[in-house]
C-alpha cells in the first residue's frame, strides 16, 4: 500500500513539515505500508496557468495517479489552507476522484487547524476525493517534538496512531 504524503506549508522551517515527516515515518514503520513526503514548498508551482508544462507538475501527476491514498498535512493560515497549496492543487483534478484522503492540520494555537480541516474537507470531496471522516488536529506544534524528533504531546501521541490506523483501513477497503 502506497500512501503519499503531501506537506503544504509554504514556509521555510515549517513545523507542517516536521509533523509530516514524522507521520510519514510512522506509515512506513507498518507492514505492507510505503510511504514518502512531497513538499509541494519544495516543487514551487507558478500561479496557476492552464496548460502550463513543467516537470514538476508531471511529477506530482503521476505520485497522485501511482498512490493508493493521498495524506495532506498543512497548516491553519488565516482561517484557511495556505493559498500556495491551493495553488499547487488546482492544477489537478481527475487525478483526485475517488482517491483515498485524509488530513492532519496544525496550528501554533490550541485549535488545530479546525478551520483549514473545513477548507480542505469542501474541498476534497468537491475533486471527489474519498475523505477520512477523522482529521488529525495537531495544535501546540512549536512544543510537540523534543530536540530527538519525538513527539511530547499527550493528545498527539493518543491521536495519531488511531488515526493513522483508520486511514489504513480506509485505503485498504478502497483497494479491496
Ligand atoms: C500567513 C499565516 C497565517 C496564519 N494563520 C493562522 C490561523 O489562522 N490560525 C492558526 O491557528 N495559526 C495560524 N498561523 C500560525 C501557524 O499555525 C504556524 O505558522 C504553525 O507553525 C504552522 O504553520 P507552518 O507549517 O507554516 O509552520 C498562521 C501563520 C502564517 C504564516
Amino acid at each position: 500500500m502506497n500512501i503519499t504524503v503531501i506537506q503544504g506549508s509554504p514556509r521555510s522551517g515549517s513545523n507542517s513539515a516536521k509533523v509530516a515527516q514524522f507521520l510519514c515515518d510512522s506509515l512506513n514503520a507498518k507492514e505492507g505500508v510505503g510511504s514518502k513526503v512531497i513538499s509541494l514548498r519544495e516543487l514551487d508551482f507558478p500561479n496557476f496557468d492552464t496548460g502550463l508544462e513543467i516537470p514538476q507538475i508531471e511529477m506530482l501527476r503521476t505520485t497522485l495517479n501511482d498512490a493508493d491514498g493521498l495524506l495532506f498535512v498543512f497548516p491553519e493560515y488565516n482561517g484557511g489552507m495556505p493559498g500556495a497549496m491551493k495553488n499547487a492543487l488546482d492544477y489537478f483534478r481527475p487525478e483526485y476522484n475517488l482517491k483515498p484522503m485524509a488530513a492532519a492540520t496544525v496550528s501554533a494555537g490550541p485549535f488545530g487547524g479546525l478551520n483549514a480541516w473545513h477548507a480542505f474537507h469542501s474541498w476534497a470531496l468537491y475533486v471527489g476525493g474519498i475523505v477520512l471522516p477523522n482529521n488529525l488536529k495537531v495544535s501546540g506544534v512549536g512544543n510537540l517534538f523534543d530536540q530527538a524528533g519525538t513527539p511530547t504531546e499527550e493528545h498527539f501521541n493518543l491521536n495519531y496512531p488511531k488515526f493513522l490506523e483508520e486511514f489504513q483501513w480506509l485505503v485498504g477497503k478502497i483497494q479491496d
